[in-house]
């Protein structure tokens, strides 16, 4: 079965971008190289029982070492764009200083993008941050924004020239939910006033880069990345429908609308209180700047029954309905729904889609990685965006994640997302059936 759009989707002209999405500790190992330093994955890696099978980020891909070869691969993708992410604990010392022998690296891979004809999508922070600001409250502590600006400043006056988009922040809600509230992600600090205050101070840290990266990079595209899941009531029932609605504004409204109207949702102030941050005034001018752009990650959709003490607790569909190997739905008529309902609630900038894949339990059968499964997704994906434009969304661009199999955050190695199968033991790349598929759809553009 091949990735096909309509013949008149906007998605075919020349200006829509097509890429493929990585991220620094998902697959750079050399975790030592060039006087990096610790970050709070590495630490998060050390702690027993906090990543499947003890794994970590020492070899990962092995990408550092094997750049040359991954540009080439994501040549033989037929892609416009890639979408990497710098490692701040590489790039900054503990002294606020550049460290040079890490810039070195980025300036290599990027003047080899560039050379090779690729837009360039930087994101600053991918979650590796430097564990010496951790030791002092991490994003719990309002000076991590100031040293975020400061390594922003860095890097766009570094390797400016070769940047096209800079997205400030990946997800504010894993980095600071999954991070300080649920402690499933590094750093792995788990009370609910946790998770509101580093958002804040990631959301103000965004606001406070933007003129930094603006006024070194003049000529790039400012923006930042969100995730968001389509949130559904379980039921009819009215208390079922306060759950999703409260899911809505806790994980999706709490991150969009400080940046879009400057304010938190203001339901919490009647309904939960607890969950609104301490603000200093003048942050919410700061986080609410114009932006070029709006990254937005979508892989799932969830579903939402009351919950006395949480608001609201996940419920399975009660469809029968298909899902990924790591327990996502595979919803893609929610992926549409969500981009119109916000282009409803919002005046949006023009949106990139940043991520949007699926694991597949695949296996390597003598150079065939049948992943179908995911050639399907990709397929009933990209006509969600193609129906969402259709509706009147501003969607300028999709990248498929992965580029590559990579180290999967709390699930370790043992969840794949690749458009390219990776064998962690001989570092061999082979690409899937999905890889070949999306490379069919590029090539179809041309013609
Ligand atoms: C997103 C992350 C990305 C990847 C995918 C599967 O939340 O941004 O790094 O792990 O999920």
């Amino acid at each position: 079965m091949p990735i096909s759009l309509p013949s008149q989707s906007k998605m075919l002209a020349p200006n829509f971008i097509f890429g493929v999405a990585t991220a620094s500790f998902q697959i750079e190992g050399a975790t030592d190289a060039d006087h990096r330093l610790t970050s709070i994955w590495d630490t998060f890696c050390a702690t027993p029982g906090k990543v499947k099978g003890g794994d970590n980020g020492e070899q990962a891909c092995d990408h550092y070492h094997r750049w040359e070869e991954d540009i080439a691969l994501i040549k033989d993708l037929g892609v416009d764009a890639y979408r990497l992410s710098i490692a701040w604990p590489r790039v900054m010392n503990e002294q606020g200083e550049a460290n040079q022998a890490g810039l070195d690296f980025y300036q290599r891979l990027l003047t080899r993008l560039k050379a090779e004809g690729l837009t360039v999508f930087v994101t600053l922070y991918h979650w590796d941050l430097p564990q010496y600001l951790e030791d002092k409250g991490g994003w719990l502590n309002r000076e991590t924004a100031y040293q975020f600006k400061h390594y922003a400043d860095i890097v766009s006056n570094a390797l400016g020239e070769w940047v096209d988009s800079w997205a400030t922040f990946n997800e504010p809600f894993c980095a600071a939910i999954l991070g300080y509230e649920l402690g499933i992600h590094a750093p792995g600090l788990s009370k609910p006033e946790y998770g509101r205050q580093a958002a804040h101070h990631i959301l103000l840290a965004h606001g406070l880069a933007l003129p930094v990266i603006r006024h070194n990079a003049p000529n790039a595209q400012v923006g930042i990345v969100l995730n968001m899941n389509r949130s559904y009531a379980a039921s009819e029932k009215a208390e079922d429908q306060f759950a999703c609605l409260m899911r809505d504004i806790l994980d999706n409204q709490f991150f969009i609308e400080p940046l879009m109207k400057g304010q938190y949702p203001q339901l919490l102030n009647k309904v939960a209180p607890q969950y609104l941050p301490n603000i200093l005034p003048g942050d919410m001018a700061i986080i609410s700047q114009p932006i070029d752009f709006l990254g937005m990650n979508y892989y799932t959709c969830n579903h939402n029954a009351y919950d006395a003490n949480h608001l609201f607790k996940d419920v399975k569909n009660a469809q029968p309905v298909e899902y990924t190997d790591i327990g996502w739905e595979i919803a893609p008529h929610a992926f549409t729904e969500l981009l119109v309902n916000l282009n409803k609630q919002y005046r949006l900038p023009p949106l990139y889609i940043t991520e949007n894949g699926m694991a597949c339990a695949d296996h390597n059968i003598d150079g065939d990685i049948n992943d179908e499964q995911r050639v399907r997704y990709l397929h009933s994906h990209l006509n969600a965006v193609h129906h969402a434009i259709e509706a009147g969304v501003d969607i300028r661009g999709y990248f498929a994640w992965s580029l590559m199999d990579n180290f999967e955050w709390a699930e370790g190695y043992s969840k794949r997302f690749g458009l390219i199968y990776v064998d962690y033991q001989t570092q061999q790349r082979t690409m899937k059936r999905s890889g070949h598929a999306y490379r069919a759809l590029m090539d179809s553009r041309a013609g």
